[in-house]
C-alpha cells in the first residue's frame, strides 16, 4: 500500500516515511526541506543531515524516528491501540506522533499541520486531571485521538501531556495544539518529590533546568515540568514548537543503545557533538551537569536524558535544560514481595572510567573532562565550583528532606574522596 507519513518541521515537509521490510523504515527526503535549509543541514538531526543518502540497509532514519517513541508499557499500549506490534515503529507513528519532542510533527501524507477542524485547549476540572492521570495505562501520555491529540514522547515512566493557561489551569490539547507541560505521577516508587527536589536544586546551583512544580492530586504526588521545547503563543495564536533531539538521535543511535555499556553514546561523544555543532561554552556546562549528576547521586544519566535544542534556521545547537534528574541512590525500591531492594549504582555513562556512582570522585570528573580535551586546571575549577554550589544550596533548599540528606552525603563524599 502506497501509504506514507510525512515528517514536518516548522511547517515544511522534510521527509516521507513508508514501511520497509522487517520493521524497517524507508525514508525519502522531501525537496521542500533541502530547499529551505540546504542539503546536509543538521536542522532535523545532527545524526541525520537533510538529504543524506539513505540506502535500504541504512538504519539512521529508523533510529531517529524510533527514538520518538516511549519505551515499556506505554509503547506496548500504543502499539495495541494502533493494532500493530511494538517493534512496528512505522505502524505506531502512523497513529501517534503529531505532538512529539521538539518541532517534528508526523502526519499522514496529504494532511498538513493546522488543517484540522479546530486546534486549541479545553480547560480541565480537578476531576478531569485525576481521570487523565488515572488512565495513563490505557491512554498513554493522555493521548485522545477523538480530539485529535496523538502524542508520542520518549521515556519509560508514565506521563500525561497537557496544556496550561496563564492562570495555571490545566488544559486538554485539541487538534494540533502542542502540549506544553509534562506530568509524571508517582508510580510504585516515589520519584516525583525526588525529581522535583533535584531540579530545584539544579536551578539553585545556577544550572539551567526545566521549570518544575510538585503537585498533590488527591493524595498522589505528581511532578509537573514545563516543556522547554514550546514557545510562548503569539497574540491569540497557539504556542509554537522549538526543535530538540536527544543524545541517541543526535549521535545516530537507536533507543536500545541509550546506555553506554550497551554500546551507546559516552559522555565524550556528547562533548564531541557540542564541540562540532554547538557553542564551545556548552562543554563546561556539560561538565557542570555531569558533576551535578554525581553530586546528587543520579546514576541514570544516559544519552536520552540529555538533549540539544536546535536553532530554527538550522545553524547551531545548544544544550537543552536539565530534565529527568533523580537521586537514584535515594530511591527506596521494593521487590514484588515488598522487600527492600538496593538501588542500582551502575552508571548509565561512565565518568572518568568509573562504572559505579559509589566510586566516582572529583578526580574522576576531571579525568572525564580531560578526555574531552578540557585542560585539567580548568576542569578542576568547574568541578569544585559545582560541588561547592551543591553543598551551599542543599541545606536550605525546600524539598524532600530525606532526599536532600542523601544528596548532602553523596556530594560531600564526591568532593572529599581522593581518587582511586
Ligand atoms: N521539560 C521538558 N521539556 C521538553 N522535553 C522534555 C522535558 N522533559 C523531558 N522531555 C523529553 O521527554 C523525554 C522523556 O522525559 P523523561 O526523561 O523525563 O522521561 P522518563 O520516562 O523519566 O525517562 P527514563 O526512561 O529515562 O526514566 C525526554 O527524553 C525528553 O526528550
Ligand atoms: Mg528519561
Amino acid at each position: 500500500m502506497a501509504e506514507r507519513i510525512v515528517a514536518w518541521l516548522y511547517g515544511t515537509p522534510v521527509a516521507a516515511l513508508s514501511r520497509g521490510p522487517e520493521f524497517r523504515l524507508r525514508l525519502d527526503w522531501r525537496p521542500e526541506g533541502t530547499e529551505r535549509w540546504g542539503l546536509g543541514s543538521p536542522v532535523l538531526s545532527t545524526g541525520l543531515p537533510l538529504g543524506a543518502p539513505i540506502g535500504p540497509r541504512d538504519l539512521r532514519g529508523l533510529d531517529f524516528f524510533e527514538n520518538v517513541l516511549p519505551e515499556g508499557p506505554a509503547l506496548a499500549r500504543m502499539a495495541e491501540l494502533a493494532g500493530v506490534r511494538p517493534a512496528d515503529t512505522y505502524g505506531i507513528l502512523r497513529v501517534f506522533g503529531r505532538d512529539c519532542a521538539g518541532a517534528v510533527m508526523l502526519l499522514p501524507e496529504g494532511d498538513q499541520p493546522g488543517a484540522g477542524a479546530r486546534s486549541g485547549y479545553t480547560p480541565m476540572t480537578s476531576g478531569d486531571l485525576r481521570q487523565v492521570l488515572g488512565s495513563l495505562d490505557v491512554a498513554p501520555l493522555g493521548a485522545a485521538p477523538e480530539r485529535g491529540f496523538r502524542p508520542s514522547l520518549a521515556g519509560f515512566q508514565r506521563k500525561a501531556l497537557l496544556g496550561r493557561s496563564p492562570d495555571g489551569t490545566w488544559q486538554l490539547p485539541v487538534g494540533d495544539a502542542p502540549s506544553t507541560w509534562i506530568l509524571k505521577p508517582d508510580g510504585p516508587h516515589q520519584m516525583a518529590a525526588n525529581e522535583a527536589t533535584c531540579l530545584l536544586l539544579a536551578t539553585a546551583c545556577g544550572l539551567e533546568a526545566a521549570e518544575t512544580e510538585l503537585l498533590d492530586v488527591a493524595g498522589l504526588a505528581v511532578l509537573a515540568v514545563r516543556r522547554y521545547d514550546r514557545l510562548p503563543p503569539p497574540d491569540g495564536g497557539l504556542p509554537g514548537r522549538l526543535h530538540q533531539e536527544d543524545g541517541c538521535q543526535a549521535t545516530a543511535n537507536p533507543p536500545g543503545l541509550k546506555y553506554e555499556e550497551q554500546g551507546g553514546p559516552a559522555l565524550r561523544d556528547l562533548a564531541e557533538l557540542l564541540r562540532n555543532f554547538g557553542d564551545p561554552a556548552d562543554l563546561a556546562r556539560l561538565l557542570q551537569r555531569a558533576t551535578f549528576n554525581m553530586a546528587v547521586g543520579n546514576a541514570d544519566a544516559h544519552a536520552k536524558n540529555f538533549s540539544v535544542l536546535h536553532d530554527p534556521d538550522g545553524t547551531a545547537i545548544r544544550l537543552a535544560p536539565l530534565y529527568d534528574v533523580l537521586s537514584t541512590i535515594a530511591l527506596e525500591l521494593k521487590d514484588g514481595a515488598g522487600q527492600p531492594l538496593q538501588a542500582d549504582t551502575h552508571l548509565g555513562q561512565r565518568v572518568g572510567g568509573q562504572v559505579d556512582i559509589g566510586k566516582v570522585t572529583a578526580a574522576s570528573l576531571v579525568d572525564e573532562a580531560a578526555a574531552w580535551g578540557i585542560r585539567r586546571r580548568a576542569a578542576a575549577a568547574v568541578v569544585s565550583e559545582t560541588l561547592d554550589r551543591v553543598l551551599a544550596a542543599v541545606d536550605d533548599l525546600p524539598g524532600d528532606d530525606r532526599v536532600l540528606a542523601v544528596i548532602k552525603r553523596q556530594a560531600e563524599r564526591v568532593s572529599q574522596a581522593s581518587s582511586g
